[in-house]
């Protein structure tokens, strides 16, 4: 050791090996957090079925004929639908002609504290979208790009059944990166690297502890 440092410094050197790096980056301005939401997740579930009671899953059609194989809910003051004549953020559900539930204030101080994590201190979202995958399901590469402004970032949490998720660049037929997910994980994306292509390979058949063959994941953005 050198006996010349400040003893203050020595004693940052010797706390950093302990704390593991929060964001494992995977491009200029997104990273994964690795277990971020695991403090959250008791305070998550049960918020989740409120949502889920006010606005079931249910499966859409995309403009161009197929039906998702992933289920879809939203909360927040805009949720996201597809059918045949287009993808659209709306205030009201056109399920159950209600409007989406409030995104509940433990899903958004999740958000805000994942982006801030990541760099993003400004984030206030106003969606999030509920993707439910069962063994099979999968996300084709898309970029999210129906929100009105791309400055907010998009934060990504993952639970249930494990993942490989493809971030991928600015063209479809970019060469993507296959970035493993887990339960607890967070991916976040913003800035240069926000309309980046994205998408999930098909679930792999398991058993999550705590959620079953299932594997639920929340997109918050700031779409309005
Ligand atoms: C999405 O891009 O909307 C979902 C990403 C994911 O399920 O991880
Ligand atoms: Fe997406």
């Amino acid at each position: 050791m050198n006996a010349m440092k400040p003893p203050l410094l020595d004693l940052f050197a010797d706390a950093e090996p302990q704390q593991a790096p929060r964001c494992e980056q995977i491009g200029e301005q997104s990273c994964v957090l690795r277990g971020f939401a695991l403090p959250w997740l008791d305070r998550l579930l049960p918020a989740l079925e409120s949502v889920l009671a006010a606005a079931p899953f249910r499966q859409m059609v995309t403009p161009g004929g197929f039906t998702m194989s992933v289920a879809l809910s939203s909360c927040g003051t805009l949720g996201w639908t597809t059918d045949r004549s287009g993808y659209r953020y709306s205030r009201i559900d056109p399920q159950t002609g209600h409007p989406w539930p409030a995104m509940p204030e433990v899903f958004f101080q999740l958000a805000q504290a994942a982006a801030r994590e990541a760099g993003f201190a400004e984030f206030v979202p106003d969606a999030c979208l509920i993707n439910r995958y069962i063994p099979g399901s999968k996300m084709s590469l898309h970029q999210d790009k129906n929100e009105n402004s791309y400055a907010a970032p998009i934060v990504s949490v993952s639970l249930g059944l494990p993942a490989m998720f493809l971030f991928g660049g600015f063209e479809r037929s970019d060469k993507s990166r296959r970035v493993p997910l887990l339960h607890g994980d967070i991916v976040v994306w913003g800035g240069v690297d926000r309309l980046r292509y994205h998408g999930v390979l098909p679930i792999k058949p398991g058993h999550h502890p705590r959620l079953g063959e299932q594997r639920i994941n929340f997109t918050f953005r700031t779409a309005g």
